[in-house]
């Protein structure tokens, strides 16, 4: 997750992107660049080209120099890593081998590997490590073509974008300079683009935030949008047709303290609701072939994590032991050193910020034990990744709030992914389509289930199967966040113990799709209802029985089972966050708590 800003107008471009960087430094803070041009001489004269300059580093530490970049166009980035490690030379922008050609990028280029490869054979030399810089060179390529083809001005532009366009896999919001084009291109697919319509001058950015300050007329590009942002105003045109299309104009009223939340009022609302982009991000990677290899020949995993990351590698278990036949074990980080390792187990440590200090001590052991050890993590070079012999990173981008959203979500798709590859592609087209259902499911409105459970002292969640860790996850979230006593249970687990404590003031969450432990789950509720306890039910979409049975039911989209394991996940996460906001909780900051916990 990166940020992006993009102006052109009358006035000098880069002081305004610097200072539209600077509220996008939540989206991710490594290092910084922008690509400035004089877009109506460059045009004329065809001479000039573009100014870059890029940098290891945080925006707000720029130094001046930066600002006094001449031109009235440009493009500016914040970056957070995610291909190659933060340094000047994978700093945005990243040009073509003319130097032509200046490209921002925030998203994933999930065929980069292999377009690198036909590019080189074909000549091109790349300077950086990241997927973003293919995109320079396939532009200079098309635009080559193009050429030869005796295309001129915007029909030029238009075979470059189309072809590359066409090109690409992957999620991308592109900004573009190309030397001779008297604008800047934006391109829009799967990552968030908006862009800013003032007077005689126009932006373009990953959020509102920066574009605020100047105008309130925001144009929301679709997917397969692509937009020429030209002096004479904004002409937008979808791919593949080529025709151009209207997009609505809409005034926002925000204040700009607002707009950084993005107009949520805490991170972790805005964070919950990133994350149809976030899994399929996560999902849609390839996973390297040696790593594969290497699970493939384990006689048996073993997650080692803590908190969220742990139940994320439940979720792991319940899957890979089902649909792959592989025996996994998965352990609390903290406690993993009283127990032997089998021989032939490879290790799995999922952190999200990759700096916990049990996880690290457990792969350390694990390492040591002469297991081949791997990491599931959020954070480029963070401690996790240089202990690992095999990193698999989550695309969630920086996550503020302390409690585990988007990290979670993507921790479960790059473990489903694992499971996809081992399991001969099974679930992959599933996931591959989850984004709408995703979508869908955030429209559900807490209220209901909020309203019952801020007035409760105790709350039981509980699932079977995949979703006992579903249920574990949602009580961590709620108790977290809210302080309320919440304890996730095996449905099986009640009548061994708890089933004491529930009384008519006791909620239980149930969550009961159309799974195979369907019938037994709707036994165990009539059980809990037998006892008194209001019964908040997630359940599939059209469950008559279960809707007659509880007290709440939550339908789910309708969909897969295995996307109903993401959407009941967000769906718990909903409850819990809004239950807090109706306590008048510090939702980002709960007491006593920290984002990492460096100690052991
Ligand atoms: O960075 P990590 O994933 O290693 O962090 C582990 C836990 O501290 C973390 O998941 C914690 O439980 C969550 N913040 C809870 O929401």
């Amino acid at each position: 997750m990166c940020g992006i800003v993009g102006y052109t107008g009358k006035r000098s471009a880069a002081p305004v992107i610097v200072e539209g960087l600077k509220c996008l430094e939540y989206r991710g803070y490594d290092s910084f660049g922008l690509a400035v041009t004089d877009c109506e001489s460059a045009a004329k004269s065809d001479a000039g080209g573009l100014a870059v300059i890029k940098k290891q580093g945080r925006i707000s530490d720029a130094g001046r120099d930066v600002t006094l970049l001449n031109g009235n166009t440009g493009i500016g980035h914040t970056r957070w890593a995610t291909h190659g490690v933060p340094s000047d030379v994978n700093a945005h922008p990243h040009t073509d081998c003319t130097g032509d050609i200046a490209v921002i990028h925030n998203g994933i280029i999930e065929n980069y590997a292999e377009l690198k490869r036909s590019l080189i054979a074909e000549g091109h030399t790349f300077k950086s490590e990241t997927d973003t810089e293919v995109i320079a060179h396939l532009l200079e390529k098309f635009c080559n073509a193009a050429d030869a083809d005796g295309l001129i001005g915007e029909e030029r532009i238009d075979f470059a974008v189309k072809s590359l366009m066409e090109t690409l896999e992957g999620s991308f919001a592109l900004l573009i300079l190309i030397r001779g084009f008297s604008g800047l291109i934006a391109i829009k697919r799967f990552s968030p683009l908006v862009l800013g319509i003032g007077d005689e001058e126009l932006f373009a950015s990953s959020d509102m935030t920066p574009i605020l300050e100047h105008t309130q007329k925001i144009l929301f590009l679709e997917d397969d949008d692509y937009a020429y942002l030209m002096p004479e105003g904004i002409r937008v045109f979808s791919y593949p047709s080529g025709d151009a299309v209207e997009r609505e104009v809409k005034t926002v009223d925000w204040d700009v303290e607002s707009a950084k939340k993005g107009g949520y009022d805490f991170f972790m609302e805005k964070e919950i609701f990133e994350q149809p982009a976030v899994f399929v991000n996560s999902f849609r990677q390839s996973i390297d072939d040696k790593a594969v290899s290497v699970l493939k020949k384990a006689s048996s995993i073993t997650v080692v994590a803590c908190g969220s990351s742990y139940h994320a590698g439940l979720v792991f278990r319940y899957l890979a032991e089902k649909y792959c036949k592989i025996p996994v074990r998965v352990e609390i980080a903290s406690e993993f050193l009283n127990f032997a390792i089998a021989k032939g187990t490879a290790v799995i440590a999922v952190t999200q910020s990759g700096e916990t200090a049990d996880t690290l001590a457990a792969l350390r052991h694990a390492k040591a034990s002469g297991c081949p050890v791997f990491a599931v993590t959020n954070v480029l070079g963070s401690s996790v990744t240089r202990i690992a012999d095999h990193v698999l990173y989550t695309r969630a981008g920086p996550e503020i709030s302390v409690a585990a959203t988007k990290s979670f979500i993507a921790q479960c798709a790059v473990l489903m992914r694992i499971v996809s590859v081992l399991g001969k592609g099974i679930f992959e087209k599933e996931l591959f389509e989850i984004y709408p259902v995703l979508e869908e499911t955030l429209l559900f409105d807490p209220a209901g289930a909020s309203a019952v459970c801020k007035d409760a002292e105790n709350i039981f969640y509980v699932g079977r199967g995949v979703y006992y860790p579903i249920s574990l996850e949602g009580a961590l979230k709620m108790k977290e966040i809210t302080y309320i006593h919440a304890e996730g249970c095996a449905a099986g687990e009640l009548k061994h113990g708890p089933f004491s404590l529930l009384t008519p003031e006791t909620p239980v969450i149930a969550v009961c799709t159309k799974d195979a432990s369907y019938p037994v789950m709707i036994s165990n509720i009539k059980e809990m209802k037998a006892r008194g306890a209001p019964v908040i039910a997630i359940g599939s979409a059209g469950d008559k029985d279960l809707k007659e049975i509880a007290d709440i039911f939550i339908p789910l989209p309708k969909s897969e089972n295995i996307c109903e394991v993401i959407s009941a996940t967000i769906i718990l996460q909903m409850i819990a966050c809004n239950t807090a906001v109706l306590l008048g909780r510090d939702v980002d900051k709960p007491r006593n708590l920290a984002k990492s916990v460096t100690v052991i």
